[in-house]
């Protein structure tokens, strides 16, 4: 994985429903300094049990969700954010994410800024906590 020399540019970013009532100035204030990372087809975002330290948004390409190799969870793409499980519930992350896509590149929201984000603007904390719940329902069901 290869960190971009590009600085983010919000303007490339997708319209995500989850962040669609920001003011564009709180987009600017906390995402311009988060690092967007490229990934390869096959390669991993990061490891089911691991610690989580930062949320990730789709920008470019698609990722899987998997607990076992042949036991997938999702299928997200751009425009989708993943990793705020371990975030919210301080629990490892609960499952692993790899890249589908020859170039997925991903937006990486650090916990602290996802944190102070979340203090600010209470919508998304509410958010994140609708879909932390449907997800894990989503999971338990299947
Ligand atoms: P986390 O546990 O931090 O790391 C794995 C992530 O996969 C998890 O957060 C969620 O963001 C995501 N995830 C888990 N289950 C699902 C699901 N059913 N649909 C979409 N995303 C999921």
């Amino acid at each position: 994985e290869e960190v971009s020399s590009r600085t983010p540019s919000l303007d490339a970013l997708p319209d995500i429903p989850l962040f669609s009532d920001l003011p564009r100035d709180a987009f600017i204030e906390f995402f311009e300094g988060c690092p967007l990372r490229h990934f390869a087809r096959g390669q991993q975002v990061f490891e089911r049990g691991s610690r989580g330290t930062a949320f990730y948004v789709i920008c470019e390409g698609a990722v899987r969700v998997f607990r076992e190799a042949d036991k997938e969870l999702a299928a997200l793409s751009s425009g989708a954010f993943f990793g705020e499980m371990a975030l919210l519930s301080g629990s490892p992350r609960m499952a692993t994410v790899e890249s589908t896509s020859d170039e997925t590149l991903l937006l990486e929201v650090p916990a602290s800024v996802l944190a102070h984000l979340s203090r600010r603007y209470p919508q998304v904390a509410r958010a994140l906590k609708k879909f932390c719940r449907d997800r894990l329902l989503t999971n338990v069901m299947s």
